[in-house]
């Protein structure tokens, strides 16, 4: 089960150094949970200068200022690559999916529906830093905009969200049937989405960045 630290116990000036000092101890491969003061993108900021190489973090939910952010501490702490961030944020989303639906399956529908708003809120963020940061980068250096795989991506987010809203909306209302139904439409799209993003777009991407480019766009999407 995955620890967390309330960042908000601790006095500003001091949060930055004592969230680092708490990821330092976290062994590679582990993750932390950390409620997020006010001052959530300083924060953020200010983890990845004093440790630009050696976590990984993505929002759990969709609050702006406060709320909980996830970290995990790298397995090595090697230049930074799209492919490797990007992946790493679907399957932290497949599992918030898995436990959704097992929450579900159990008769637990507040369960369900917490955790379905919490995969809608990561997996919209997720999907906006590819649309907004990722595409128009690898578009920019390819050419190609309007037709290509970032085109087919775009349009495959839009079913996705669609199918996304659904199951929101299935477990708010407590409608298995529906929920499987969409839970099987999303799966649909959503698998060989991921597929073709970790096997083309995004190691296509890393490819075409040299090494500070690269470490910067990744920078972006953390904090985007
Ligand atoms: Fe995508
Ligand atoms: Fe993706």
């Amino acid at each position: 089960m995955t620890q967390t630290y309330d960042a908000r116990e601790v006095a500003p000036e001091q949060r930055a150094a004592s969230l680092v000092d708490r990821l330092k101890q976290l062994r590679p491969g582990t993750e932390l949970d950390v409620i997020m003061p006010e001052d959530r993108a300083d924060l953020l900021q200010a983890v990845l200068e004093a440790a630009p190489r050696r976590f990984w973090f993505s929002p759990v939910d969709a609050a702006a200022g406060q709320g909980l952010v996830r970290f995990i501490a790298r397995l090595e702490a090697s230049a930074p690559r799209v492919s490797e961030y990007l992946a790493w944020d679907h399957d932290r989303l497949d599992s918030i999916l898995v436990e959704c639906m097992r929450a579900a399956g159990a008769g637990d529908w507040q369960g369900a529906e917490r955790c379905a708003t919490r995969f809608r809120d990561g997996l919209f963020r997720h999907i906006a830093i590819e649309n907004d940061i990722l595409f128009p980068e690898f578009e920019e250096r390819t050419g190609m905009r309007d037709v290509g795989p970032t085109a087919v991506m775009r349009h495959e987010h839009v079913e996705i969200k669609h199918a996304v809203d659904e199951i929101v909306q299935s477990a708010a209302s407590k409608d298995s049937e529906a929920l499987q139904r969409w839970h099987a439409n999303l799966l649909g799209v959503l698998v060989e989405h991921n597929m073709k993003e970790e096997q083309i777009l995004y190691p296509g991407t890393d490819r075409m960045l040299d090494d500070a480019t690269r470490e910067q766009l990744v920078h972006r999407l953390l904090l985007g």
